[in-house]
Order: structure tokens, then sequence, then C-alpha cells
């Protein structure tokens, strides 16, 4: 029998009366996500990028790249300063979850309570991502959740086209060691931003998508659901989706 689960953040109820995933079907969606070895992948230094970048044939060499780690890449981000964003953040928000995660969530910035603390989707918008997560039997340590760009833009304003490509740097690395089955785009701005379009969000939520090869889902911002609950039942059946594709 079908268990209803209600995601329920602040008093508010994200869905109800819909077929929900019954707890076991949702608890092996997650335990298949778990991993036990970090990431590791052949990706040349940040630094070499940038250098080879402004000047080509610089980081030309017949030596093999060395292996990093994400928590690596994480390290050197922290220092980052290749846009104006590095002025005014606390922190630099890299990422958080299982590096071997089959889903990869990807939001827009870093807000305000994600600058204090370093980590994406910290706030009220992330309380509600967390129990919609937990709805199909995940939580943020068996998905992998990020944003486009790493530092919080001042007054929680889109992010710039430079400051996007600026932050590509590490956005690129960090998915190419991820390796995801599968990447959820949390709102517009991160769907136009890794989608590379001008599309509306109605018009790409509901289908999939390609990213590198990488099947990729489009979802309401949690933030936006916080604003118009009335949405909640079709960001449910996103879940639904993502939830069944990853249980296979
Ligand atoms: N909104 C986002 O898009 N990302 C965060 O990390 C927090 C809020």
């Amino acid at each position: 029998m079908q268990t209803p689960v209600s995601l329920v953040v602040s008093g508010e109820e994200i869905s109800s009366g819909e077929q929900m995933a019954s707890a076991d079907q949702a608890q092996a969606a997650g335990t298949e996500l778990l991993h036990a070895e970090p990431a590791r992948v052949e990706m040349p230094a940040a630094a070499d990028v940038v250098a080879s970048a402004l000047s080509p044939g610089a980081g030309a060499t017949s030596e093999p790249a060395p292996l990093k780690t994400l928590q690596e890449l994480s390290r050197e981000a922290a220092d980052c300063r290749l846009c104006t964003l590095a002025e005014t953040r606390t922190s630099v928000v890299f990422g958080v979850g299982d590096p071997q995660a089959d889903l990869v969530l990807i939001g827009e910035a870093p807000g305000r309570d994600e600058d204090l603390r370093g980590e994406p989707f910290v706030g009220r918008a992330g309380q509600l991502l967390d129990r919609m997560l937990q709805a199909i039997g995940l939580d943020r340590k068996r998905v992998y959740i990020m944003n486009t760009i790493k530092c919080r833009p001042p007054n929680n304003r889109d992010p710039k086209p430079d400051e996007v490509q600026a932050c590509n740097l590490w956005f690129e690395q960090q998915l190419n060691m991820l390796q995801p089955k599968m990447i959820c785009l949390l709102g517009r701005v991160a769907a136009q931003t890794v989608l590379e379009t001008d599309a509306s969000l109605g018009s790409l939520r509901g289908r999939w998508h390609d990213y590198r090869g990488v099947p990729t889902w489009v979802t309401y911002h949690p933030a936006y659901l916080l604003r118009s609950p009335q949405q909640k039942k079709k960001s449910w059946q996103d879940m639904l989706v993502l939830s069944n594709r990853l249980r296979g």
C-alpha cells in the first residue's frame, strides 16, 4: 500500500492527495546513492587552466595532469578572486553532499544564510528542499547540492553573465568530477544558465534535457514555492519523476 507523505515546512504543506512513493521505495532510492569512495578525476589545476586560457600553449606539457579530488578543488576555489563577487562575499559556497551521488541538484547562487555558513541551501528555501528530498527517501548527504555560481551576489540579485563565466572554471571541473547520473536544476535562473537558453521555466519543465550527456530535469526553485505554494503539487510530481528514474 502506498503511504501518503506530506511536505510541510514552516506550516506549509507541499502537496497532498497525490499518489505518493512508499517509505520502502523511497528508502531504496536513497540507499542506492550511498557510496564509500571519494571521487577522483584527472583534471588540471585551476591555476593551470587559467594560465593556459590567458596564454595559449603555456600549459602545454607531456606530463599527465595530476589527479585531483573534489576536496582539493574546493580548497582551490576557496581563494578564488576571478570576479568582483570576491570583494563582497563572506564564503565561497562550493557544494555539499556525496561526491559520488547519482543526483546533483543545482540552484542559482548562495543567499545571505549560505554566504554566512558556507553551505548551499541552508535558509528557509533550503529547509523546504530538505523536505522535498526527504519525501523521496533522500537527504543532502545522499545527493550533491551546488549552485551555478559560488559567491553571493549583493542583495541576492541574479548572477551577471561575467560572474557565471568566471565561475564556470569551478562549475565544469566540479561536475566533471561528480559525474552524476542525473541533474536537477532548481528554478529559472539555474535552468537558463546551465542549459544556455532564454526559454521560460514553464517551457523547460516537464521534459528531460541533456546537459553534456547527463539527463537533466528542471523544477521550481524552493524559494519560489515558498511564495507560490499553489505550485507545490507540480514540484511534488517533479520529485517523483526524479525518484522513479533514480530507482531505474
Ligand atoms: N538559493 C539558491 O539558489 N541557492 C542557495 O544556495 C540558496 C538559495
